[in-house]
């Protein structure tokens, strides 16, 4: 494991703001982990990092679909687990095939493929520590197994 940060936010505004500054960091192929309990934050997150890559569409919790794509320069696929907690209807949907297909991939509910993802990715846990405040770690995870 390497580069840590370690961060609290108090609006939802600084919260989105973290995935746009993520988002300038990101490269194509990379996986981005998002995990944490209902409304901590992860979809707020992942507004930024689409707006980071210039994204014109807005992103919404997917709501119907489990995988939205948000094409750009850099594609953004963006895949929501929450309705999905069998494993034979998460190996089902054909998610895997969008790692390595040039596109970001950005995964909430990432706890349910866990055993699934790529050792190298980015790690985001996201936690409610009060009505506006969120506690946010991301962490750089580079596959050598911590
Ligand atoms: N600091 C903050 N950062 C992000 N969201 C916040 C913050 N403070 C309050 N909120 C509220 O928390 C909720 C976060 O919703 P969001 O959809 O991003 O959560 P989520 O983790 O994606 O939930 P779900 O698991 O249901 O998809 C929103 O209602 C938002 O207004
Ligand atoms: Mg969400």
């Amino acid at each position: 494991m390497s580069n840590i940060l370690l961060t609290e936010t108090k609006s939802t505004g600084e919260t989105e703001r973290l995935g746009f500054e993520l988002a300038k960091s990101l490269n194509p192929d990379d996986v981005v982990a998002l995990y944490g309990e209902l409304g901590s934050g992860k979809t707020c997150f992942v507004k930024g990092v689409a707006r980071g890559l210039s994204l014109s569409n807005p992103v919404k919790s997917p709501s119907f679909s489990i995988i939205n794509e948000y094409p750009g320069k850099i594609p953004l696929f963006h895949i929501d687990f929450y309705r999905l907690e069998k494993s034979a209807e998460i190996e089902d949907i054909g998610w895997m095939e969008y790692l390595d297909s040039g596109g970001i991939v950005i995964i909430e509910w990432a706890e349910r493929v866990k055993n699934m993802l790529p050792s190298k990715r980015i790690d985001v846990y996201f936690k409610i520590l009060g009505n506006a405040t969120r506690r946010v770690e991301i962490i750089a995870v580079d596959g050598s197994g911590n």
